[in-house]
């Protein structure tokens, strides 16, 4: 995936600004409030997907502008494509987030999810180490659900069983043939949750090494990171999940809510051997993160046949020089944004440098 060509009018502080990316790397330089990180949001809005910052429609339109517009052209393969995406206020003619796509009307701007892809690093990943399991599951079921069009299907009916049986376990009691109604729903839970076990784990498969990959070049081999899957059994085994659930019924009974399954699991992320959310300084954390997500895109490069373009926000901070540096100068042949305000980037990159200051961009 390359972007080639980006012109935004009206979108956030940036009234009227073209950015024409180097096909590599390309460093967006700035003081802090010039409008780095809503460029890169903007490469990421045509996805389809929400903003990464999880904004409103209406907080991306220049203030007192109707309408927002970006341009871009773009390669997916080798055919070059086009898409115009406009943001319209609440009571314009169009209001919230519609498209076109090489000309052709497509309406809303989630209906192109799929056809520009990217993957977005900004500081809030930083959780993914940091923070609890449910993120890390998050970060897995988000990948899967672009890479296969099912498993947003069989995770969602897993997520309701495991809802209806709850609810189940709460008035058990009271719920006439409540004995049969577990027996049915553990079955369904099997069926479903071994589908997710089993995406989940292949999808390790690839992505562990990746990122174990990244970090060794990122810390100039000098630290390990490790992602294991924490599966409540063996993953895909239909029978190791029956048992499983057998085990725990009485538990569950006395607990009121299900202890088990794909919802209540977690990945271990080892950096020297060690929890990197526990053990791990900031730079270690964030290079792990960075790791994952730079393991993520090329995963999705290997199963969708394109690379997807990466979008990384404040990388650089906290991560020293040598690491810093990997980053400006090592990313090669695919498409890569990095921003930072570091005046002297210039100097110890061999991207392009593109200035963005107060909403306006000019090439380095
Ligand atoms: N809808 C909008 N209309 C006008 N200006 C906006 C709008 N939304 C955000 N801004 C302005 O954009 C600026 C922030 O831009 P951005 O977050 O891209 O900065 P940045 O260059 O990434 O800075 P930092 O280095 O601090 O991350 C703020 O000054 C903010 O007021
Ligand atoms: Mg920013």
């Amino acid at each position: 995936m390359r972007l080639n060509r980006l012109a935004v009018t009206d979108y956030r502080n940036l009234s009227a600004a073209v950015l024409e990316p180097a096909p590599q790397l390309t460093v967006l330089c700035g003081a802090n409030g010039q409008g780095k990180t809503n460029l890169l949001e903007a490469v990421w809005l045509l996805t389809g997907g929400k903003s990464f910052r999880g904004a409103k429609d209406a907080e991306l339109i220049r203030r007192g502008a109707d309408f927002a517009v970006l341009e871009a052209a773009f390669e997916a393969g080798d055919r070059p494509q086009e898409i115009r995406l406009t943001v319209g206020a609440k009571g314009t003619q169009r209001p919230g987030r519609t498209v076109r796509l090489n000309g052709a009307d497509r309406g809303r701007a989630a209906s192109i999810a799929g056809t520009f892809t990217a993957v977005a690093f900004d500081p809030n990943h930083l959780s993914l180490v940091k923070g609890g399991p449910e993120g890390r599951r998050h970060f897995l079921d988000a990948a899967l659900c672009q890479l296969y069009p099912g498993y947003l299907a069989a995770e969602r009916r897993y997520l309701r069983v495991v809802a209806q049986k709850n609810a189940l376990l709460k008035a058990y009691d009271i719920t006439p043939g409540g004995d049969v109604l577990l027996e049915t729903y553990n079955e369904a839970l099997v069926t479903y949750g071994c589908e997710v076990m089993r995406r989940r784990a292949g999808y390790l498969d690839q992505l562990a090494p990746a990122a174990a990959a990244n970090y060794r070049d990122i810390s100039s081999g000098a630290e390990k990171l490790e992602i294991q899957y924490c599966p409540c059994c063996d993953p895909g085994s239909p029978e190791a999940l029956a048992a499983k659930l057998r085990e725990v019924k009485n538990t569950e009974l006395r607990a009121g809510f299900c202890l088990t399954g794909p919802h209540r699991e977690d990945l271990e992320i080892l950096i020297d051997g060690q929890s990197g959310k526990i053990y791990g300084s900031q730079g270690q954390q964030r290079s792990a993160v960075l790791s994952m997500k730079l393991a993520e895109a090329s995963v999705a490069g290997e199963v969708l046949g394109e690379h997807p373009v990466m979008l990384l926000d404040d990388v650089l901070s906290e991560l020293d020089d040598a690491r810093q540096t990997y980053l400006l100068t090592r990313i090669e042949d695919k498409q890569t944004f990095v921003t930072t305000c570091d005046s002297a980037a210039f100097a110890r990159t061999n991207g392009k440098l593109v200035f963005v200051d107060h909403g306006t961009v000019r090439e380095g």
